[in-house]
């Protein structure tokens, strides 16, 4: 059966207040694009069709003004809501019925990764068909995170949610790749300390049954955070310094579709039409003009 993608795109964005009272966190811009283009592409990359888009339930019209039924990128996109913000681990749960018994990838709606080797492993992590896979990235500042635990032959014993002494500088990222099971397994997790249905508690299901597979990922993979406004400007930067340098823009879906196969040239200049006072739209209409790509 094949893999089906959910954004996890709720919350109550409160370390953004109050920039995040009227609008959802996940529909800020990072630089030139709505911060859901970042994990969307992601799942694109990883060749999944798909797609389930939780939201609040006050905020799912804008996503769907956005982003649509995502034919115009050749995606099925759906949306269902979290009624209150009690936990990634529900977003499985929510998603039970919509799976249909189909593997997924959850990804955060707020997760930014940029990178070559990043794209090469989330591939590869598509492809298995068993247990579940989640990437660990060395950061600063692990004790905000879901962070990992290894013996001393390097395998991963232990994966702790927020620790006040991580066990390693690895946390866990907001991208993991679940078998059929995990819908059901996400509903045996109960509520941790701070009341939440914690996705570190649905990937220690699998670490306990041997099932679940850590990728680390290198130091050319970027993963950003956007919790703070500090954060969420670091990655406009870091989008920013990358776009202008290459000349050439990260994470569009209209490009990703294009140089997929999902949408044809006639199908992108007519996405890049309504869009061409913006530099955005202005880069789409280069890029149909300047066929063939390199
Ligand atoms: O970013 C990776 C980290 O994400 C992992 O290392 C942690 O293990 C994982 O628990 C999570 O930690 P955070 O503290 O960053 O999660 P946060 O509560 O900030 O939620 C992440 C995003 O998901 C955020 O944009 C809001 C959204 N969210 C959050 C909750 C709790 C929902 O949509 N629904 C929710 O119920």
């Amino acid at each position: 059966m094949k893999r089906k993608g959910i954004i996890l795109a709720g919350g109550t964005g409160s370390r953004l207040h109050p920039s995040t009272i009227s609008v959802s966190k996940q529909l800020m811009p990072v630089f030139d694009k709505p911060m859901i283009y970042y994990p969307l592409t992601v799942l694109m990359e990883a060749g999944l069709d798909d797609i389930l888009v939780i939201t609040t339930p006050e905020d799912q019209a804008a996503f769907q003004k956005l982003l649509k039924d995502g034919r115009q990128w050749g995606l099925n996109i759906d949306y269902a809501v979290q009624p209150s913000p009690d936990g990634l681990a529900q977003a499985l749960v929510i998603a039970k019925d919509w799976l249909d018994g189909a593997p997924s990838a959850l990804i955060l709606g707020d997760n930014l990764f940029f990178g070559q080797s990043f794209s090469v492993a989330v591939r590869a992590a598509a492809l298995k068909s068993e247990g579940a896979t989640v990437f660990g990235y060395r950061v600063r500042n692990p004790e905000r995170y879901g962070v990992l635990g290894f013996d001393s032959t390097g395998k991963v014993t232990s994966i702790t949610e927020k620790p006040k002494k991580p066990a390693s500088d690895f946390a866990v990222t907001g991208l993991y790749f679940y078998d059929a099971n995990a819908s059901d397994y996400a509903a045996q997790v109960t509520p941790s300390a701070r009341g939440e249905f914690e996705i570190t508690d649905l990937n220690k299901i699998y670490l306990d049954k041997g099932l679940l597979d850590v990728e680390l990922l290198s130091d050319t993979t970027t993963w950003l955070d956007t919790g703070t406004h500090r954060s969420l400007l670091r990655a406009a930067q870091f989008v920013s310094v990358i776009e202008e340098r290459q000349g050439r823009r990260i994470c569009c879906p209209e490009i990703v579709a294009f140089d997929q196969g999902r949408i044809d040239a006639a199908q992108l200049r007519a996405l890049a039409e309504p869009l061409r006072k913006s530099g955005y739209g202005q880069y789409l209409l280069k890029v149909v003009e300047s066929q063939p790509r390199v």
